[in-house]
Formats: structure tokens, C-alpha cells, sequence
């Protein structure tokens, strides 16, 4: 007798499984896949019952026809996880990109009240239902191409109320679309216009005010700030990060984007849950984060978009024993990336990945960037079922042949899901 089961997924010519073991992957283990040829995967109530080779799982499970999955000798894997963004906003700024290609940096162009400031601007006077109607079609793209799990930043609000605002949009969203959300608190993104004087009031209005209200009124499970010269200072992060530690929240940092200040030394002490961006950090910084064992999740799209021709130093980072993820940092200035494959490619062209620890970067690596490690980011029985069914023959297809979706298939807790985007209603606010 067969046990009966809510979906097979069978006939895979590689199933990677990324493994039994928990914990974040670092230095030689980023690389071990636990790749399974001609695999099977069953699953049952939203979680996998059972992964190994075709045969074993066949004789063992039965699904209904209609959700018997024929991976056509492709590729399943975990859905991936990206674990920084800023998905969440309002309008989008195509102007400057066009400044930055007439040879303006991005800090030039924040610094004259264009940036984080003009989108601060769009959403606070944007309907919430034309934040969260645009925001859904970025979800759909990410999910287009594999994307299960997304961490999604407040910090386009920069006020006590907006930024209240901003994080129950999140909880929307995650009510409305498939891929799970995972809020993070970034009141600390920018000084908004009308504090720019004062700086000072605002991080007090970020310790005293904001932060008591985020933890006890919101599901957000993160407080990161932008951690730079010319934004929050080294001092300045450390009050906003140390209150919000106080409050239950765990931490993340925007850290060594441009400058090296001491904010990956900062998430090393705290022992942050991550560090992200880190182009710019020192050898010091880094040791910081190996010994307090912090992800470092690198955004080679950022530095792609940006133009830079500097990216964060991965290849030394996995050498060093640092776990390294990957994320999109999807955002309307610097970032504007929905595609994980696209980021795992520059990994590896960039950054100095291989192949097989760039997926662990975006897979298990980024679960455990999210807090999410033991639920998802690996195909293992008891694991939440969030899987991606590539047409291609290799997991490496996924960074070496570039340009579109390789994605056949997304199950997300265990549904069968079409990863063609829906049409949804135009742009306009
Ligand atoms: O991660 N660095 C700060 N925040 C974003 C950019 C946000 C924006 O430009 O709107 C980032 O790159
Ligand atoms: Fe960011």
C-alpha cells in the first residue's frame, strides 16, 4: 500500500536538497548542495514528507493525477529567499538612473533631496491601495522567478504614523499574495525632510517614540538602519539598534555601503542577524562579523546598479568561515532587481562565488538571514514545502544561462502554483 500524499513532484534529474543538517552554511560546507540525480519529492499538508530517488519515492507515495508533477528531468529546489529588500514603496525613479548614467553618483543625488527623500515624498501622499497594487506586481515578478520568501523593509515613511503605516501595508501584502513576507523596521533609512535640521530629534523620535510603538503594535521582527557617512553614524546606529535589542527585536545593518564607519564591527558586537551590503568593509570589519557570527548578505545587484565596479568581497568572506547570502535589495534607486537568478549570476561573475554556494546563499543561507532556517531553505522532511521546478537540466543553468525565468513551477506551502504573473490593474497612484 502507498501512502497517500497531496503532491509528487517526480522524474527530477536533480533534486538539491541542501541537506539534512541546520544551521547557516560557511566556508567548505556553502557548497555542499546534497544534490539527489533522477529524484523525487513527496509532500503532504504544506510540508515535505519525503525527498530521495525517483524509485524509492514512487513505491512508497501516491498523489491525485492532477498533482503528480513531471519535472521532465529539470531541476527542483528550494524556493529562494531573499533576504533584503525594500519592496515597499511608491513610484519609481527611471530620472535618476538617468543622472547616474550622465555620471552623478547616487550620494550626489541624495544629497540634493532626490533618493530615499523623493520616495519618502511618494508614499506618504500615495493610497494605500496604490502602494500595496504596486508592490504586488513586484512580488509576482520575484515569484516569476523563484522567489518564495522576502524580507521587506519599512523606511520610506520616516514618521511615527507613516512608519506604522508602511509596516501594516507589509502585513497586507503578505495577506494577498503567495510568498511570505518578513517585516523589518527601517525607521532609520534617512533623515526625512523635516528633520534635517535637527537631526538629533529624529533619533530620539526613532528611540523614544517609534521603536516602543513598532515593537508592541507590529508583527516586525527586525530593526536595521542605514549605517553611512552623511546618514546614521556609528553613535547613532548604536542608540537605535541598543534600544531596539532592548525591545525583543533582532537586528540587521545596513553596513560599509560606501564608507567603512564601523558598522560591520557594530553588527559583529551586537551580534546582528545580518550585515548587509559590506562592498566597502576592512579586514577588521570582517573579522567582526566572523567572530559574532553574522551573515553577511551581499547585494551584487546594488553595485551592478549603482555602476560601481566595487562589489563586497564574497569569495574572501566564505574563505574567512563568514555563512554568505544573497538578496535583491529590491528598491527604486539603487537596486532595481526582482530577479534572484540575476543575483546569483553576479555573485559568481563578481563577487567570486562558484555556482553551488551562491543557491546556498540564496536558499538556506537566506532562510537563516530572515530567522526562517529551521521552517524553510532546504527540501528535508518537516520543512515548510516552498520548492521551484526549473526547465533545465543543471542548477547551473541558473546563473550560466541568463535572461529570463527558467522557472516551470513554484509550490509554495505545499500549492501548485503557475508562476506567470498575473495581469493586475495599471500603475498609476
Ligand atoms: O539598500 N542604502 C540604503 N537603502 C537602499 C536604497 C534605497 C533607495 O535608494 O531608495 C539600499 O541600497
Ligand atoms: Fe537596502
Amino acid at each position: 500500500m502507498k501512502e497517500a500524499v497531496d503532491l509528487l513532484v517526480h522524474n527530477a534529474g536533480q533534486v538539491v536538497t541542501m541537506g539534512d543538517e541546520a544551521g547557516p552554511r560557511r566556508g567548505s560546507a556553502q557548497s555542499n548542495l546534497g544534490l539527489i540525480a533522477n529524484g523525487a519529492v513527496a509532500v503532504k499538508d504544506g510540508r515535505i514528507v519525503a525527498v530521495g530517488p525517483d524509485a524509492d519515492i514512487r513505491s512508497a507515495f501516491e498523489a491525485p493525477a492532477e498533482q503528480t508533477v513531471d519535472a521532465d528531468k529539470g531541476v527542483v529546489l528550494p524556493g529562494f529567499t531573499d533576504p533584503h529588500t525594500h519592496l515597499l514603496f511608491s513610484g519609481t525613479r527611471e530620472h535618476e538612473f538617468e543622472m547616474r548614467c550622465q555620471g552623478k553618483t547616487y550620494m550626489e543625488i541624495a544629497a540634493e533631496g532626490g533618493g530615499i527623500r523623493s520616495s519618502v515624498r511618494s508614499f506618504r501622499t500615495a493610497s494605500d491601495e496604490a502602494i500595496v497594487g504596486q508592490s504586488l506586481r513586484r512580488l509576482d515578478r520575484m515569484l516569476s522567478y523563484g522567489t518564495t520568501t522576502v524580507e521587506v523593509k519599512s523606511g520610506y515613511a520616516l514618521s511615527t504614523e507613516q512608519e506604522l503605516r508602511a509596516l501594516r501595508l507589509i502585513d497586507e501584502l503578505d495577506a494577498s499574495h503567495p510568498c511570505d513576507l518578513v517585516p523589518t523596521f527601517l525607521g532609520a533609512h534617512e533623515f526625512p525632510d523635516e528633520h534635517r535640521a535637527d537631526p538629533e530629534a529624529y533619533v530620539r523620535i526613532l528611540t523614544d517614540e517609534m521603536l516602543p510603538r513598532v515593537a508592541e503594535e507590529t508583527r516586525a521582527r527586525f530593526c536595521d538602519v542605514f549605517c553611512e557617512k552623511g546618514v546614521f553614524d556609528l553613535e547613532q546606529t548604536r542608540r537605535v539598534v541598543t534600544k531596539a535589542q532592548s525591545l525583543g527585536l533582532r537586528l540587521k545593518l545596513h553596513a560599509d555601503e560606501f564608507e567603512p564607519i564601523g558598522g560591520a564591527e557594530l553588527a559583529g558586537e551586537l551580534h546582528a542577524t545580518s550585515a548587509d551590503h559590506l562592498l566597502a568593509s576592512t579586514d577588521h570589519g570582517l573579522e567582526a562579523l566572523r567572530a559574532g557570527g553574522v551573515i553577511a548578505v551581499c547585494l551584487p545587484g546594488t553595485s551592478f546598479s549603482l555602476g560601481k565596479h566595487v562589489y563586497a568581497r564574497g569569495r574572501k568572506m566564505i574563505e574567512m568561515g563568514i555563512p554568505v547570502a544573497l538578496a535583491s535589495d529590491c528598491n527604486p534607486g539603487s537596486s532595481m532587481v526582482d530577479s534572484m537568478p540575476l543575483v546569483l549570476a553576479l555573485a559568481c561573475l563578481e563577487i567570486g562565488l562558484t555556482p553551488a554556494e551562491a543557491v546556498v546563499g540564496a536558499t538556506v543561507n537566506s532562510a537563516y538571514a530572515v530567522g526562517e532556517g529551521d521552517d524553510r531553505g532546504r527540501i528535508a522532511p518537516g520543512l515548510r514545502a516552498d520548492l521551484q521546478i526549473l526547465d533545465a537540466p543543471s542548477y547551473v543553468s541558473l546563473v550560466y544561462h541568463l535572461g529570463g525565468s527558467h522557472v516551470r513551477w513554484v509550490v509554495k506551502d505545499g500549492r501548485l502554483l503557475d508562476p506567470t504573473p498575473p495581469r493586475r490593474p495599471s500603475f498609476r497612484a
